[in-house]
């Protein structure tokens, strides 16, 4: 079968950090390469986590550093949720792999301008790589096959009570991607709040027995510390929604509808704006996630963790 091209891009992060084992890994999925945006926290930080993945992993994938910064607004991180790293909770080795020498925006120009647009992106942080892309060379969204996009939500916020945090951080850079005309799905919170790892999970992966159990149960029994605060004895693996769909989009409900990004200063900046009812009668320019079934996606998560070292 032929495997999937992908990208990803992505904010390491607790999450990102499990969607990067997953990808990396996945016996259908093609990992072309990973690109690093600010985002959980400064790129400074998210660029090394991305690297110490990897090389604890032996993952031979080249790493891009990208954006530091929004395309307008002032920066804003996630260091509350993340910890002061990033990702904090895993104990790494001294790094010795280096991001590649191309700024991750020059890499996703050049690659996809040489493919047959059957490059899939996968973008579970802010946006920001994705839309400079767009605006630098417009001819890549004629040549991007699809964007499976970790972000927004169906009517909540996890920053403010309408954003959620990869749209909150870089909403023009939303506004450029969910405005692009190309494919888009979204894994929004309405969905990715109830795809939620508790201690059996915990427990399940690092069974496994290898590196890579033992890494998702470091990541995660941080994330459940930190969740426990709010009373919650589960913690969110957001971004792994967004690889898990290109392998099994049928576990996934769906709907496609307009969206659009609140750009407005005002308490909705950064919200995705879902037109689930169809209010506006305009075309549909994202299909959105609604639910995921939970027991086929942890035995993706549980079969891909299997395959590392
Ligand atoms: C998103 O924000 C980040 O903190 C996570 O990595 C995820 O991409 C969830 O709102
Ligand atoms: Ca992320």
């Amino acid at each position: 079968m032929e495997k999937i091209k992908m990208i990803l891009d992505c904010d390491t992060g607790h999450d990102d950090a499990i969607a990067l084992m997953v990808a990396a890994r996945h016996p259908q999925i093609e990992l072309l390469g990973v690109t690093v945006v600010a985002g959980n926290q400064t790129l400074d930080k998210t660029l090394p986590n991305t690297l110490h993945v990897c090389q604890h992993l032996g993952l031979d994938v080249p790493v891009y550093g990208g954006m530091d910064r929004p395309m307008v607004r002032d920066q804003v991180t996630a260091g509350d949720v993340h910890g002061e790293s990033g990702l904090d909770g895993p104990v790494f080795e001294p790094l010795v792999k280096r991001a590649e020498q191309k700024h991750a925006v020059n890499y996703l120009i050049d690659t996809l301008m040489a493919s047959d647009g059957d490059i899939t992106l996968v973008p579970v942080g802010p946006l920001s790589n994705i839309a400079m892309a767009m605006r630098l060379e417009p001819r890549i969204c004629q040549k991007i096959k699809k964007i499976v996009i970790m972000g927004g939500a169906v009517g909540l916020g996890n920053v403010t009570p309408t954003a959620e945090f990869n749209t909150f951080v870089d909403p023009e850079a939303a506004h450029v991607v969910f405005t692009s005309g190309v494919p888009l799905v979204m894994m929004g919170l309405n969905l990715t709040n109830n795809v939620r790892a508790d201690m059996d999970i915990i427990e399940r992966m690092e069974a496994i027995g290898n590196k890579a159990g033992k890494l998702f149960g470091d990541i995660m029994r941080f994330t459940f510390r930190s969740q426990a605060v709010n009373g919650l004895s589960s913690g969110p693996v957001h971004d792994v929604t967004a690889v898990t769909y290109l392998v099994a989009p049928e576990i996934y409900e769906t709907k496609d509808m307009f969206v659009e990004i609140e750009l407005n200063h005002g308490p909705s900046y950064g919200q995705t704006v879902c037109d689930i009812n169809n209010r506006y009668h305009k075309p549909a320019n994202v299909t959105v996630g609604l639910t995921c079934q939970l027991e086929p996606f942890w035995n993706i998560v549980e079969d891909t963790l299997r395959r590392h070292i």
